[in-house]
């Protein structure tokens, strides 16, 4: 609802419908009379209503109850008003999805009170819907998406762990997606309606690493004018995501592990003892394991947090993902973009295949969606630092390759780098099957 509600008022009677109109009005808010179904039907799709005030007996084709059902299917709700006290035609009314009704004679207050309820019941009811489908949406661009072997096994892994409570280890290199999965364990489980709490354990001084996690009171500490609450107090039933873990101090690690093993938390200052109830998930790069077999990291901290582990390849080691993730990127930069998606050639896949990829599926990512603003996919894949496919060099000391000698030397290479497979070949030459056919029987020496 925006503004001033809007109010459809459907009654028979001439003094009733100017009764309602004139309370509703008096409220301040927006109201259009109608005296039967049919004419409310034709008002229906012209305007967007906050509320319907409606007369179950009603003239013409469309009675009260078809009515309501067409405000139904509309979301518009219904404050059902009726003039037989018929306990009967109510409870249809409220089983057909009426939200309120009111018996005549009705007082003007009475009126105002129901409506101000029934719309305020509305706006929470849209808010949620809004909600869910602000989660849907983010689930769906947020999808995992990979069809290596790797992938399939960890998409299986991660839906038996949505709903455990156990704490979780995310292993992988930059870019790798750690973040990604800790997010779909907390999203596409039961944990989703509370909140899911990045904490980044690079960024803190021990001091305020404590007061991130615990929260503090009111005159706690020399300038800690208004209390705050801690991070598992504020995740509740949530998830709380403890992003590169291994940067965390010794006294840091002895305060985390504290709080695993007392799973309760209390603020800096006093206050309530409270329950942990939130889940712990993990995120750390190869380095953890040197560092527990160095000592810099403690092995009771880390056995606590590798009760589940989940490995995130580096996509040089899953390069099956590599085209489909390319795919997906294009389709969701230009869409963000407002342009159509570009496509990928033989050459350029080709490319993307054979690159190493340091910065995993972040590197990928950021580099379609320079492509995409650059409008441009070729010339930023032939950019790439470690581009596999060998160019003709032509230098000026080189001798100049005929064009068709060119072509002969790339239909080679590329068959032989696809043993010979002539349809991969055609993919990776960016040409059709066809065509690369047809050059290949003129290169033997066939007719053309
Ligand atoms: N399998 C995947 N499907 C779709 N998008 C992915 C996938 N893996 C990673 N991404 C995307 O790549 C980017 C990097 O992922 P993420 O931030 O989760 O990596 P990370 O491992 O946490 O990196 P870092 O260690 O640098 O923090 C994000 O935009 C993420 O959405
Ligand atoms: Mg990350």
């Amino acid at each position: 609802m925006s503004g001033v509600p809007h109010l459809l008022v459907v009654e028979d009677e001439a003094p009733m419908r100017r009764l309602l109109i004139a309370t509703v009005v008096r409220e301040g808010w927006r109201a259009t009379g109608v005296e039967s179904g049919d004419e409310a039907t034709a008002l229906l799709d012209s305007d967007t209503w906050d509320l319907c005030l409606l007369d179950l007996h009603l003239p013409g084709q469309v009675d009260g109850m078809a009515l309501l059902d067409r405000l139904q299917r509309r979301q518009v709700p219904a404050l059902v008003i009726t003039g037989y006290a018929s306990i009967d035609s109510v409870v249809a009314a409220m089983r057909a999805g009426a939200a309120d009704y009111l018996a005549k004679p009705v007082e003007p207050e009475e009126v105002v009170v129901r409506c101000r309820r029934v719309l305020a019941q509305h706006q929470i009811t849209e808010e949620n819907r809004r909600l869910h489908h602000a989660l849907d949406e983010r689930l769906r661009f947020e999808q995992l998406i990979g069809d290596s072997p790797v992938m399939v096994a960890l998409r299986r892994r991660l839906e038996r762990l949505l709903d455990v409570d156990t704490t979780c280890l995310i292993v992988g290199e930059t870019g790798t997606g750690k973040e990604l999965v800790a997010r779909t364990l907390h999203f596409a489980g039961g944990r989703a309606g509370a909140p899911f709490l990045p904490l980044d354990c690079g960024v803190y001084t021990e001091e305020l690493f404590g007061d991130c996690l615990f929260g503090h009171l009111p005159g706690a500490f020399t300038g800690a004018v208004q209390g705050r609450a801690g991070l598992f107090e504020e995740a509740g039933a949530g998830t709380v995501f403890l992003d590169e873990v291994q940067n965390l101090t010794p006294p840091m690690q002895a305060r985390f592990l504290r709080l695993l093993e007392e799973r309760t938390v209390q603020r800096l200052g006093g206050g309530p003892v409270r329950e942990v109830r939130a889940r712990v998930v993990a995120a750390a790069n190869e380095d953890l394991a040197a560092a527990v077999e160095a000592g810099g990291f403690r092995a009771d901290l880390y056995f606590r947090l590798n009760v589940v582990r989940v490995d995130l390849p580096p996509l040089r080691a899953r390069r099956a993902d590599i085209l489909p993730l390319a795919r997906h990127f294009l389709a969701a930069h230009a869409s963000r973009l407002g342009r159509p998606p570009l496509a990928l050639t033989g050459e350029v896949v080709h490319r993307l295949e054979s690159y190493g990829w340091p910065g995993n599926v972040r590197e990928l990512a950021n580099l379609l969606e320079r492509a995409t603003i650059l409008g441009d996919l070729g010339e930023v894949a032939a950019g790439m630092a470690e581009a596999a496919v060998p160019e003709p060099v032509a230098s000026e000391s080189a001798p100049l390759l005929a064009l068709v000698e060119l072509e002969q030397r790339a239909i080679a290479a590329a068959l032989a780098r696809c043993n010979g497979n002539k349809q991969e070949a055609a993919r990776l030459l960016g040409i059709d099957p066809t065509t690369l056919r047809r050059k290949v029987h003129r290169y033997r020496g066939g007719p053309t």
